[in-house]
C-alpha cells in the first residue's frame, strides 16, 4: 500500500499541475503588465483597504471578476473603459471605492494589452 499510493497521487496530479504552471506564467506576465501600466497604483488583485484604511481607490480585480461573472459583453465594455476612462456621473462602483472615476489609460497601455489584461482580470473570480 505504501508503495502504490504515491504513484497514484502523482499521476492524479499531473494534469492540474500543468494547468497551474500555465496559470502561474500568465499571472506573472499580467502582473508585470499591470505594474508597468500603472494600474496597481489604484487597484489591488484581492480586496484590501486603500491608503489610510479608507476605501480602495479603484475596485479590487477579484471584485471586478465577481461583478461581471457570466456577462459575455463585459470584456469589450471594460477594455473600452480602461482605454477611455470612466465617467464620475456613471460610476459602476459608487460608494465602494474612493476614486471618483478612472482616468483614461491609453497613454500607458495599448489596446491589445488592455484587452489581454481585462480578460485575465475577469478570470480572477474565486
Ligand atoms: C488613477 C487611478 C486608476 C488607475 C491608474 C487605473 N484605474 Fe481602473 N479604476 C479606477 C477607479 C476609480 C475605478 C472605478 C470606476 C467607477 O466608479 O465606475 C476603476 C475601475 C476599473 C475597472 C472596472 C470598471 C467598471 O466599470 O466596472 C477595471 C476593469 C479597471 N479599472 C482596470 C484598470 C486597468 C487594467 C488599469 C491599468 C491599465 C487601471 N484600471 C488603472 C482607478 C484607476
Amino acid at each position: 500500500m505504501s508503495l502504490i499510493r504515491p504513484i497514484v497521487i502523482a499521476s492524479a496530479l499531473s494534469i492540474p499541475a500543468t494547468a497551474a504552471v500555465a496559470d502561474a506564467k500568465l499571472d506573472e506576465e499580467m502582473g508585470k503588465l499591470a505594474a508597468k501600466s500603472g494600474c496597481i497604483t489604484c487597484h489591488s488583485i484581492s480586496p484590501k483597504p486603500g491608503p489610510d484604511g479608507l476605501k480602495p481607490i479603484g475596485p479590487a480585480w477579484e471584485d471586478v471578476a465577481r461583478k461581471y461573472r457570466g456577462q459575455p459583453k463585459a470584456a469589450g465594455m471594460l477594455t473600452h473603459l480602461v482605454m477611455e476612462g470612466t465617467s464620475p456621473y456613471n460610476s459602476h462602483w459608487k460608494d465602494k471605492v474612493s476614486g471618483l472615476a478612472m482616468p483614461p489609460n491609453a497613454v500607458a497601455i495599448k489596446e491589445p494589452d488592455a484587452r489581454k489584461l481585462v480578460k485575465w482580470i475577469l478570470s480572477l473570480a474565486k
